[in-house]
């Protein structure tokens, strides 16, 4: 009799896309600390890193694991928006997309000097929950430079980590 054997690859085959806009570089800062943790930990997960000014409101649905990052911005003249780039493809490009469930994350920067500070992090948040996404953690917040925050951006992607690995195994037979 044939026996029937079920063996389970936690990352195997899935992807996770970082889509991210930046100004002066600190969004993709916090970015790169994540792909190297997530790198070290999920051998098997294939990372895409995107910017959004050359993505597709399809690239925010083909991908099995979705993390959105910028900063907040003076978008249209009004402060505690988000940068240009993710404001033009969330909202102008991709705003009756449906993202179906799809786990997903968000990290949003900014800086006190503002009154609205890093008030990107929830506009992320907001786009994912209103487009039907499935948010996996608190959304991450980096307030000033990012720089000397790489300990609080690992142990956040600690806990990205630990969510995906709670999520039903894609199993082979
Ligand atoms: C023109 C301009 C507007 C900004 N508006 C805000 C804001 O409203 N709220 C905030 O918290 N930070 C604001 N910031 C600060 C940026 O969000 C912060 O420096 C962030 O780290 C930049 O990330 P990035 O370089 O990846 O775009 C602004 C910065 C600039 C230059």
């Amino acid at each position: 009799m044939m026996e029937r054997i079920t063996v389970h690859y936690p990352h195997m085959n899935r992807s996770v896309t970082l889509l991210y806009s930046t100004s002066t570089g600190h969004t993709e800062f916090v970015i790169d600390a994540v792909i190297g943790a997530l790198g070290k930990e999920m051998k098997d997960l294939r990372i895409i890193k995107q910017r959004a000014e050359v993505s597709k409101p399809e690239d925010l649905k083909k991908a099995d694991l979705l993390l959105l990052a910028c900063g907040s911005w003076n978008t249209g003249n009004i402060e505690g928006q988000l940068q240009p780039y993710m404001e033009d493809l969330l909202h102008v490009r991709s705003s009756d997309i449906d993202l179906k469930g799809k786990p997903s994350a968000a990290i949003g920067l900014g800086d006190d000097r503002y009154h609205f500070t890093a008030r990107a992090a929830e506009k992320l948040t907001d786009y994912l929950t209103s487009h039907g996404a499935t948010l996996l953690l608190p959304t991450l917040k980096i307030i000033n430079e990012p720089f000397d925050q790489t300990k609080k951006i690992e142990l956040w992607t600690k806990e990205f980590i630990a969510a995906i690995d709670k999520l039903p195994t894609k199993s082979r037979e």
